[in-house]
């Protein structure tokens, strides 16, 4: 009964990783096509609930926009624009502030992360993100919502909003949405650890790829990743107790678009000496024209800003009706 849509986004927090590129926009770009309407976001919003410097702010969200495009989002055939830029996110969160219980909050493990030892201290905002994110998704009544393994709790609790909303007032005004957690890297890992995930927040550079990182760094960066000394078996399944090994296997896989098996294969018996720069080329005539692209994209800031200023009238157009039912619903 809902129109099939899908909706996610991207904060602009500087430096995106391969992990965004491999759990996120590579697979917000194939989702393109006839099945759903696809509406794709820079959650400036989101990223402001941590402190930002305000002029790279504004560079990072022209960044995160070209790293889309450079990806494959395609502004003609996906709603492409910053949060800030349509009203009605911020202005439903506040109606989804009254829905959600503040214990629901304090149980986001992402929140104790993101807080830390002194969550006292931490912005009302960063505590209210989950709300602020059911309302980016449900202003459209998305009806599917790819993430990566890390945003699972918090589209469950979208989820919650939802259907307390929908009890509340008796209707059936937002839909369930789906959470498309799909493929091998829904979960990329640091190049440093494999227990923690790939993130622009770690404080080693080697431990990611950045999305902006040349041809040498890419390969220097995997030369040097944690591995072990063990050959590689024929699956993935012999790699349950390394992690790391598991990883670079995963990594390799999804920009390949082949099977973790697959690619082991081929190097069944064979040790890093050989994978690494095996991966290495693979990363590296994966990534690099997408680093051009984004590049290419930066050098006309004034064009960014016109695809974005287009996108939030089309965000509009969908959310600022949903939006004015849902205050009706409420009565105001
Ligand atoms: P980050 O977690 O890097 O700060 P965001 O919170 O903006 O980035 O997340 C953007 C998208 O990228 C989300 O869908 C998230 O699940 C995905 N993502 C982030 N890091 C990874 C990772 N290491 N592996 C897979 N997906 C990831
Ligand atoms: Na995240």
């Amino acid at each position: 009964r809902f129109t099939p849509r899908i909706f996610s986004g991207i904060q602009p927090s500087g430096g995106l990783t391969l992990g965004n590129y491999l759990g996120a926009l590579k697979r917000f770009a194939a989702l393109q096509g006839d099945q759903a309407q696809t509406i794709y976001c820079v959650v400036d919003l989101h990223a402001i609930t941590v402190w930002q410097d305000p002029e790279t702010l504004r560079r990072n969200t022209r960044e995160a926009t070209a790293a889309f495009m450079a990806a494959g989002v395609d502004p003609a055939r996906s709603v492409l624009f910053n949060q800030s830029q349509v009203t009605a996110h911020a202005e439903l969160a506040w109606l989804f502030n009254t829905v959600a219980r503040v214990g629901w909050m304090y149980r986001m493990t992402q929140f104790k992360d993101k807080a830390g030892k002194n969550s006292e201290n931490a912005s009302l905002g960063l505590l209210a993100y989950p709300a602020l994110m059911a309302a980016d998704i449900l202003a459209y009544q998305a009806t599917a919502v790819p993430v990566g393994e890390d945003q699972k709790q918090h589209l469950e609790l979208t989820r919650d909003i939802a259907a307390k909303f929908n009890h509340d007032y008796k209707v059936e005004h937002f839909p369930i949405t789906e959470p498309l957690i799909e493929g091998v890297a829904t979960r990329v890992m640091s190049l440093r650890d494999g227990t923690k995930k790939m993130s622009k927040s770690d404080p080693s550079d080697a431990s990611r790829i950045n999305l902006t990182d040349d041809a040498d760094a890419i390969a220097q960066k995997i030369r040097k990743a944690r591995t072990d000394a063990d050959p590689l078996p024929g699956s993935i399944d012999g790699l349950k107790d390394r992690p790391e090994a598991r990883n670079l296997v995963n990594i390799y896989a999804a920009l390949a678009d082949e099977t973790p098996d697959q690619v082991l294969a081929r190097f069944e018996g064979q040790g890093f000496g050989a994978f690494k720069p095996a991966l290495a080329e693979v990363a590296v005539a994966a990534m690099s024209p997408i680093t051009a692209k984004m590049s290419e994209y930066m050098a006309d800031p004034a064009e960014i800003d016109r695809i974005l200023g287009k996108g939030a009238e089309r965000a509009s157009e969908i959310a600022t009706p949903i939006l004015e039912r849902t205050k009706d619903i409420m009565g105001i």
